[in-house]
């Protein structure tokens, strides 16, 4: 408390960003900023986690299905329409945190591994996994099914804008 921080580094990249970015992404880019600080409290450390995970998805969904039993077409729905038919169970919810840090897309103390999401084809865009950061709220189950739902809800609309071009 009144102690002056240092320019964090990122601020920097930032800057170095603003002025590499074309006019329509600036304006998008400024607004932002405002953000950036409680997102990057919700990004792992990339130095510390790994990019590609080390089981398969089909292994992560049996390995969370043992604690958090979840039926198939639960699975589907979220597949086919972004959400889960109850959001108020914590179960499903707490099956995506699991299914999530399996893979290593969410680490063990909840931080987003951005570039393992991007890797695996989870989010389309940084911009996607970024936007996403600000719909995590709520318990840790909550905050895991919340991105989840909101990278899923955009890949939807993404897929259906390419189907009608
Ligand atoms: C989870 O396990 C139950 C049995 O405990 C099974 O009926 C169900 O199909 C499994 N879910 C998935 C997604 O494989
Ligand atoms: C998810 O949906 C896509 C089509 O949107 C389909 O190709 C894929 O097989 C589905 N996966 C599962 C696990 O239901
Ligand atoms: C948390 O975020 C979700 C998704 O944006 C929203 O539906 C929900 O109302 C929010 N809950 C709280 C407690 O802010």
């Amino acid at each position: 408390m009144g102690h002056h921080r240092p320019i964090p580094l990122w601020t920097l990249l930032l800057l170095a960003l603003l002025v590499t970015v074309p006019e329509g992404a600036r304006a998008c880019s400024m607004m932002n900023t405002d953000n950036t600080e409680q997102r990057d409290a919700l990004l792992a450390d990339p130095a510390t986690v790994k990019r590609t995970p080390e089981i398969s998805m089909q292994e992560a969904v049996a390995q969370c299905n043992r604690t958090f039993i979840i039926q198939p077409d639960y699975l589907s729905e979220l597949n086919e329409t972004g959400s889960f038919p109850d959001e108020t169970d914590r179960i499903p919810l707490c099956f995506m945190r699991c299914y999530m840090q399996a893979l290593g897309l969410l680490t063990e103390d909840d931080k987003v591994n951005k570039e393992a999401v991007l890797a695996l084809n989870w989010a389309s865009s940084a911009d996607t996994v970024d936007e996403c950061l600000d719909e995590m709220n709520g318990s840790t189950c909550e905050k895991a099914y919340f991105f989840t739902r909101c990278i899923m809800t955009r890949a939807l609309v993404d897929g259906k804008s390419k189907d009608n071009k």
